[in-house]
C-alpha cells in the first residue's frame, strides 16, 4: 500500500469511528450495549460516564466525561494504553479536528432540538389546559344563564350545537365555527339582567313586561363587548332576535344586513324554544315547527339557514326529543 493508500486508509477508519461515536452519544443505551456486545471492551458498557464501541476487527473509539482521550482506529485489535501513543500526520489530525468539530456541533444541535421540543410541548399543553379553563368557563355561563328559569335549560347549549351544525354546511373555517359556538352558547346571557318573574311569566306578556324582556339583547350584547379577543361574538346576542323582514327587536337591522350568525342563531333558537315547553304554551310537535319554519321564511327566518336547517331535521341530525 503506497503513503497515500495507507493515510486515506486511516482516515476512512477515523471517519468511521467518529460517526460510530456521534451515534452513541445520540443513543447511548441502545447503542453502546449493542455495540459492546461480545467486544473485548464489554467493561466500557459498564461505566455511567464511558460510550464504547469496539470490536476485534473493527475501529475503535473511547470517550469519557473528560473529553475524547483516545482516538484509534486500525484493522487489528489493540489495547487502550497503545492508543495514546500513535502519532498522527497533520492531514489526518486536521480531519480529527473537522470530525470532532462536526461532533461538537451535532451535540450542540441535539441538545437544543430537545430543549425546544421540550418548550414546544410544554407550550402545547398550555394553550390546551387554557383552551380547556375557556371552555368550562363558558358552559358554567351557560348553565347559569339556563338556571334563570327552568323553561331555558338546555336551550343554549342545544341551540350552539344546532348552529355548528349550520355553520359546517355553510363550509365556515374552524376559527369561523369557534367564534359561533361562543356566540351561540351565550347568544341569551342577557337574560341574566332581566327578572325571574318576566322570564317565568305564564300567559301573554304586558307591553311593559314585553318591553323589559327585548331588553336581554342590547344587555347581552354589552356584556359580550368585553370580549375583545373575538370581536363578533356579541353578534348573536344583539342580532338572534332580528327579523329578515325588519319585524324583530334589537338594533332595528333587517334583511341582508343581520350579520350571518345572527341570523342562524335566529333559526336555531327559535327552533328550539319551538320544540320546548314554554310559560305560554307546551312544547310543540315536529310536524308544526317545520310548518312554522317555512311559513316564515323571508318574514322571520333566513330562506337559505332555514333549507338548511330543515335538511338537518329531515336527515335525522337535529334531535327531536331535547337532550338536556
Ligand atoms: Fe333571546
Amino acid at each position: 500500500m503506497t503513503t497515500d493508500g495507507a493515510t486515506m486508509n486511516r482516515i476512512k477508519k477515523i471517519m468511521l469511528a467518529a460517526c460510530a461515536a456521534l451515534v452513541c452519544f445520540a443513543f447511548p443505551a441502545t447503542s453502546a450495549a449493542r455495540s459492546c456486545e461480545g467486544g473485548s471492551a464489554a467493561p466500557f458498557s459498564e461505566r455511567a460516564h464511558s460510550i464504547c464501541i469496539n470490536s476485534q476487527k473493527r475501529p475503535w473509539i473511547g470517550i469519557r466525561d473528560q473529553g475524547v482521550f483516545a482516538v484509534y482506529a486500525s484493522a487489528q485489535s489493540e489495547p487502550v494504553s497503545n492508543a495514546a501513543d500513535k502519532k498522527f500526520a497533520p492531514l489526518e489530525m486536521q480531519f480529527v479536528q473537522m470530525l470532532l468539530g462536526l461532533l461538537a456541533a451535532g451535540l450542540v444541535t441535539l441538545v437544543v432540538w430537545v430543549v425546544m421540543h421540550r418548550r414546544a410541548n410544554v407550550l402545547i399543553k398550555q394553550k390546551q389546559e387554557y383552551k380547556k379553563f375557556i371552555d368550562q368557563a363558558i358552559n358554567m355561563i351557560a348553565a347559569l344563564i339556563d338556571t334563570k328559569s327552568p323553561y331555558l335549560e338546555g336551550h343554549s347549549r342545544r341551540t350552539a350545537k344546532y348552529s355548528m351544525m349550520v355553520g359546517e354546511r355553510l363550509g365556515m373555517s374552524q376559527a369561523e365555527l369557534e367564534e359561533l359556538y361562543y356566540a351561540a352558547i351565550m347568544h341569551d346571557i342577557g337574560k341574566i339582567g332581566i327578572p325571574d318573574s318576566i322570564l317565568n311569566h305564564r300567559g301573554r306578556y304586558s307591553d311593559a313586561d314585553y318591553a323589559e324582556l327585548k331588553k336581554h339583547v342590547e344587555i347581552g350584547g354589552r356584556l359580550l363587548d368585553m370580549i375583545t379577543v373575538m370581536g363578533n361574538i356579541s353578534q348573536g346576542a344583539r342580532y338572534h332576535h332580528e327579523r329578515i323582514d325588519g319585524g324583530g327587536y334589537g338594533t332595528g337591522t333587517k334583511g341582508s344586513d343581520i350579520p350571518l350568525v345572527g341570523k342562524i342563531i335566529n333559526v336555531c333558537s327559535a327552533f328550539d324554544s319551538m320544540m320546548s315547553n314554554q310559560p305560554q304554551r307546551p312544547a310543540m310537535e315536529i310536524g308544526n315547527v317545520q310548518s312554522e319554519l317555512l311559513h316564515n321564511v323571508g318574514k322571520q327566518f333566513d330562506e337559505k339557514i332555514t333549507a338548511i336547517f330543515i335538511s338537518l331535521i329531515n336527515e335525522g341530525a337535529v334531535p327531536l326529543k331535547p337532550e338536556g
